[in-house]
């Protein structure tokens, strides 16, 4: 038996399981088992299998033929080519690097290859093709086993086709590895698919540091930018066709980030996916200050995004409220929100004229409706009034903020006494008045926004029927003071915290007035502010039309306000959640802000708790805000009229104090008359003063209570 010459370390020729022939190293040899385990390299990977005795001696019938390997080391194979039938006889000699590993053992080998193409000069191991030269070509016909190997590496790295075509047959790819070296090039390939996955990330992480550098809520903004590719955005345009005809609709606006936002890297936590759908992505930590997104739905009867103009926001909102009132109804218009969220850009337009805003539109359709054939004929009479509403106090805008009355009459009419209706024939003419107006109006420092307007701003347009001085139809447009209070809460000017709570409690009144003419023929709490009183016959009625325009700030300093503001419309209009209308977005799910935005305490049974909890003197129900509310106007103007009264008496007084004093220099003065009367004196102007001072600080107390109640609105108007 030549079993003798198997050794590990030996190379032999061994045949894969898909066909192919080519050199491995004997690394064990099982006597017993009579079979050998060899090793060889293959894409830089070492494998390995398990042959026979037989299939070995098959291969390499020279370890059969008795030789050993040093009587092998000396022989030179020589290479038969035959190049008619394509076979070649190689010599192949061991390498000194690769005879270290057997035992310094040189052997020669000689196998029989197939050689597809004389001239190619890749060879493929795998494949034990070895495309040589021509002898002819000088190099010679022997191989060698290392340069083959070599080659062969060389080819693989250059990803040279490693397919070998033998004549008649096409040899493919193996198909089958052990399992271990399956596992090892698993392990390889999974170690490189991670150091290329943790590279891209971290360059990723050093690309978005770049972009965003300097903001420090970047991946806010990334995680907004992630939540947004979800979504499909499908915003309304300036082409769209209003197709509701709502008694109160209710829109929300979203202005662009301005020019100072941008510079301070502000995040835009909003969008509006929808024409009827606004999101929040309210930025939050968790406790271990993980950041996440917490993002709410809301829905409204329009959205308009950023790209919105004037025009597309008058299309939705007060154009049909025109039709309104040449059909001879009431409507209003209001615009809410925050300090600086675009109310005035909305409805006076933006400034320097570059955009008409929301007066001017509505200015313009009345005078062409007047023109239609329908209503040309019924002697329409078109007139326009402007004042504001300060502290709970009527001021007239075109007659130099002369201080008004509001009256009611017994029939519950109500009256801004000597309020400027000007008769207006033209556009143009409206627009002088308004014009007039806004320069008149009253802003005020706020710590919140140094030009914020704190008043409540109405422009009418009224339509009277020839010369009977009959309303025949009247639209108010309204630009609301911020409902931005929070910083006010805090000034330390107490007249800055009264407008706060004034305006805080007149937009808690407009909420529960909206409502109740939404839910018809419930109690209207007109009474609760001055702003609701003057609107008092907007809220009654069939041919009454409502639409509130809440205007929101993009960015995420002003997240909280925008949150209370979207919470104060969806509560002015409670539309069903319908979730045809919500969107659900990929790993959101249980987020639906329709239903978590709600807050459980604001119900329906509160709001109506609220409005019966006293009858108010005239026998009506109105809030602890109304009821308080008239009685601070009450004692300011008590207190105004007795120190009025004072200053008239106070001269009188004073003449009888002096010829009093006259008197105690004549001769025949009485002392006992002097003292009488003196004592008469006094104690009058005693009198006098501790009834004014009586009604200063009953005013005072009222505004210190006014003061408590504008902190429970607040936490209401939040609601
Ligand atoms: N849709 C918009 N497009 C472009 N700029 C806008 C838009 N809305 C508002 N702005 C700009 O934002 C700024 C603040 O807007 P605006 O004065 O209308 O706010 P406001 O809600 O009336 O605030 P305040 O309650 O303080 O009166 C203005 O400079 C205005 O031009
Ligand atoms: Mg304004």
């Amino acid at each position: 038996m030549c079993d003798n010459f198997i050794q590990a370390g030996l190379k032999v020729l061994i045949k894969r399981n898909d066909g192919r022939t080519h050199y491995a190293v004997i690394s064990n040899v099982g006597e017993s088992t009579r079979f050998v385990a060899v090793e060889w390299f293959e894409d830089g990977d070492a494998k390995g299998k398990e042959v026979d005795f037989d299939t070995l001696f098959e291969l390499n019938p020279h370890l059969k033929c008795g030789k050993n390997l040093e009587e092998l080391k000396g022989e030179r194979a020589r290479v038969k080519t035959a190049r008619g039938d394509g076979t070649r006889i190689l010599r192949v000699s061991v390498p000194s690097r690769s005879r270290s590993a057997v035992e310094k053992r040189s052997y020669a080998l000689q196998f029989e290859a197939t050689a597809p193409n004389r001239t190619s000069s890749s060879i493929s191991l795998d494949k034990i093709s070895i495309n040589r030269p021509d002898p002819k070509d000088g190099n010679g016909d022997v191989g060698d086993l290392d340069t083959a190997l070599s080659k062969q590496r060389k080819s693989n790295a250059s990803g040279v086709a490693d397919a070998v075509k033998v004549p008649g047959s096409t040899i493919t790819k193996p198909k089958k590895k052990s399992s271990t070296v399956k596992e090892v090039e698993k392990l390889q390939k999974n170690r490189e698919l991670r150091r290329q996955k943790q590279a891209e990330k971290k360059e990723e992480k050093e690309a978005l540091l770049t972009i965003h550098s300097g903001n420090p809520n970047w991946q806010f903004q990334e995680m907004i930018k992630d939540y947004q590719g979800k979504l499909e955005f499908k915003p309304l345009t300036e082409t769209d066709e209003v197709t509701e005809n709502h008694q109160i609709t209710v829109c929300v606006r979203k202005r662009p980030l301005n020019r100072k936002e941008k510079l301070s890297k502000e995040v835009d936590v909003i969008s509006v996916p929808r024409k009827n759908l606004v999101v929040v992505h309210e930025p939050k930590n968790k406790v271990d200050l993980t950041k996440y997104l917490e993002n709410q739905q809301f829905r409204f009867d329009y959205t308009f995004d950023e790209m919105c103009n004037n025009r597309t926001v008058y299309n939705f909102s007060a154009k049909p409220l025109v039709e309104t009132i040449f059909e001879g109804g009431m409507a209003t218009c209001f615009a809410y929100g925050q300090t600086g969220s675009g109310k005035t850009h909305t409805m006076s337009g933006a400034s320097h004229g570059r955009e008409k805003g929301i007066y001017a539109m509505v200015a313009v359709d009345v005078f062409k409706y007047l023109r239609y054939p329908e209503h040309e004929n019924k002697g329409l009479m078109v007139s326009a009034s402007y004042y504001e509403i300060y502290g709970g106090k009527v001021y007239d805008l075109l007659a130099k903020k002369a201080r008004l009355r509001v009256l009611e009459d017994g029939k519950q009419q109500v009256q801004v006494v000597g309020l400027t209706e000007k008769i207006v024939k033209s556009v143009e003419e409206v627009l002088f008045l308004i014009e007039c107006g806004n320069n008149a109006r009253t802003s005020g420092r706020t710590t919140a926004n140094s030009s914020s307007s704190r008043s409540h701003a109405i422009f009418q347009i009224t339509l009277r029927q020839g010369n009977s001085q009959r309303i025949y139809g009247r639209i108010h447009l309204i630009d609301l003071a911020g409902n931005e209070r929070g910083a006010d809460r805090l000034s330390a000017s107490r007249i800055t915290r009264l407008e706060g709570a004034e305006i805080n409690k007149s937009l808690l009144a407009l909420k529960e007035c909206i409502r109740a003419l939404g839910r018809k023929g419930s109690h209207l709490p007109f009474r609760g502010s001055t702003l609701t009183l003057v609107l008092r016959d907007s809220f009654i009625g069939d041919k009454t039309k409502m639409c509130m325009i809440a205007m929101i700030s993009p960015g995420m300093s002003s997240c909280e306000h925008s949150i209370n503001t979207l919470r104060y419309a969806d509560r002015v209009k409670e539309l069903a959640p319908s979730n045809d209308a919500l969107i659900e977005v990929p790993e959101d799910k249980g987020k639906m802000g329709w239903n978590t935005s709600k807050n459980e305490s604001d119900t329906e049974e509160e709001d109506v708790s609220i409005a019966s909890r006293a009858p108010d003197v005239a026998g009506h129900q109105d809030t602890p805000s109304c009821r308080k509310s008239n009685k601070m106007q009450y004692l300011e103007q008590e207190m105004v009229s007795a120190f009025q009264l004072w200053t008239t008496l106070c001269p009188k007084f004073d003449e009888r104090e002096s010829q009093l004093l006259l008197e105690a220099h004549k001769l025949e003065y009485d002392p006992e008359h002097f003292s009488s009367e003196l004592d008469r004196i006094l104690s009058e102007r005693q009198k006098f003063l501790s009834a004014l001072r009586d009604r200063v600080t009953a005013f005072r107390l009222q505004m210190d209570s006014e003061e408590e109640l504008n902190k429970e609105n607040y936490k209401r108007c939040r609601l």
